[in-house]
This record gives C-alpha cells, sequence and structure tokens, in this order.
C-alpha cells in the first residue's frame, strides 16, 4: 500500500479562535484542492469547533493535541475522545513531549488515552522521541522502542490503519536543530522494524511515521526523501500559513 504523506501543525498553545479561522481560512486558500499529501491542522481545544465548520468539505483535517481517557465524568479540566469526535476531530496528538515533561504523561498514560482515541474512531498521533542525554548514552533506539512497544500495548492488527508515529527527538524540538535526514531515517527503520514484530511486515509497511522537530519549508524536501519518512509534525513553521504550505507541498526528490 502507499502511505499518503501526513503532514500536520501542531500549534501548541498559540492562536485565539478568531485567528485560528483566519488561518485555516488562508490555508485552504493557498492549498486549494491539494490532495497529494494529507494536511492535518492541530489547533488548542477552544479554537476546535470554529476551525472544524471552516473546514468542512475541504481536504484539511483537524488534529487536537491532547485528550483524556475516560468517556465522560468528574475529571475537571479534561476533554474525551468522544467529544473530539463529535466536533469534527480526526486525529488527537497523544504523548508529545511537552505533556510528557510538563504534565506527568508516561507510557501508561499514553497507552490509555491511544486506546480511548481507537475506540471513538479517532487516529491517535503517538509521539515519541529521546533526549539529548539519551542520545549521547547511545540509547535512542532503546528508548523509542519501548516508548512505541508501551504505547502500543494491547492493541490488535484492527488498529494498523489508525495509527500514526510520530518521531521527535527532543533536542531537535523548538530549537532550530533538526536531525540529519540520515539520523532521522535510522531511528524510523528501527520503528518499523519493531512494528513488524508487533503488527505483521504488511500493517507495518501501512503505517505512517512522521518526523518532528525544527521542521521548516528549507529542510522538509530532504527529510522527505528518506524512505521510512511518511510526513511530519510541525510546531513552529505551522504557525504561518505560506511556510505550512510549503511543507504540506514538500517537493519530492
Ligand atoms: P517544532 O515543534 O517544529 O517547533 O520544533 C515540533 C513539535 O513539537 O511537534
Amino acid at each position: 500500500m502507499m502511505r499518503t504523506p501526513i503532514m500536520a501543525g501542531n500549534w501548541k498553545m498559540h492562536k485565539t479562535a478568531r485567528e485560528a479561522v483566519d488561518f485555516v481560512t488562508n490555508l485552504q486558500k493557498e492549498l486549494g484542492d491539494w490532495k497529494e499529501t494529507e494536511a492535518v491542522v492541530a489547533p488548542p481545544f477552544m479554537a476546535l469547533a470554529p476551525v472544524a465548520e471552516c473546514l468542512k468539505g475541504g481536504t484539511i483535517a483537524l488534529a487536537a493535541q491532547n485528550c483524556f481517557w475516560e468517556e465522560q465524568g468528574a475529571y475537571t479540566g479534561e476533554v474525551s475522545a468522544p467529544m473530539l469526535r463529535d466536533v469534527g476531530c480526526r486525529y488527537v496528538i497523544i504523548g508529545h513531549s511537552e505533556r510528557r515533561a510538563y504534565f506527568g504523561e508516561t507510557d501508561e498514560t499514553v497507552n490509555k488515552k491511544v486506546k480511548a482515541v481507537l475506540s471513538s474512531g479517532l487516529q491517535p498521533i503517538i509521539c515519541v522521541g529521546e533526549s539529548l542525554e539519551e542520545r549521547e548514552r547511545g540509547d535512542t533506539v532503546q528508548i523509542v522502542e519501548r516508548q512505541v512497544k508501551e504505547g502500543l500495548k494491547g492493541l490488535d492488527e484492527t488498529a494498523v490503519p489508525s495509527i500514526v508515529i510520530a518521531y521527535e527527538p527532543l533536542w531537535a524540538i523548538g530549537t532550530g536543530k533538526t536531525a540529519t535526514p540520515e539520523q532521522a531515517q535510522e531511528v524510523h527503520a528501527s520503528i518499523r522494524g519493531l512494528l513488524s514484530s508487533i503488527f505483521n511486515p504488511e500493517g507495518a509497511q501501512d503505517i505512517r511515521i512522521q518526523y518532528g522537530g525544527s521542521v521548516k519549508p528549507g529542510n522538509v524536501d530532504e527529510l522527505m526523501a528518506q524512505p521510512d519518512i511518511d510526513g511530519a509534525l510541525v510546531g513552529g513553521a505551522s504557525l504561518d500559513v505560506e511556510s505550512f504550505a510549503r511543507i504540506v507541498r514538500f517537493e519530492k526528490k
């Protein structure tokens, strides 16, 4: 199966609802009916409903940046996967390194959230990645494989078509330091190898693995030229229409 490249803009805690709507209005104008790549935007929670309204009938998909694993209940401040589905999301980013670092998320909570997302009929974008210290110690592959394995624990092959993995080395996020295409490819290949053993080789070929960490219009083409890089999770460069559109329409090498 061909893996359609997936470019997702993780806006983090940026843009008001009005700014978000203006942004996607302009992005839609810029991209027209572009379909070669799947474009996804992940605005903050309070902008999801108005942005969903704006995206209706178009080709850009909507993602949330997080969710809780219970469906409803006394969980002040949380939003559930069924609520996100109801508002029009297709994807939910799970276990972003900022959530792991500042909000106590662990492989175990990531796994619970992944299951909740899948059982609501949504698709998780599961984030993994090593710190600089772990890379320097030579532990990158081991760390990333543990995060993938634990994040996917208990899932079976029915999950394969829905899963997206995002490899984001922590030292490359927001730092302007991108992993070289070769460094990224090495980790992506090891993730794909692991996916073959978790699911099966055919399934592993179908799962899209994004790279994230200082992806910009100037480096996306080289990254996308690697055989196991199937898209990007973009922070900073996704906040500007022109630069995100250029990433969505990367040039094939
Ligand atoms: P960045 O963020 O593109 O600003 O490095 C990527 C991410 O955290 O998803």
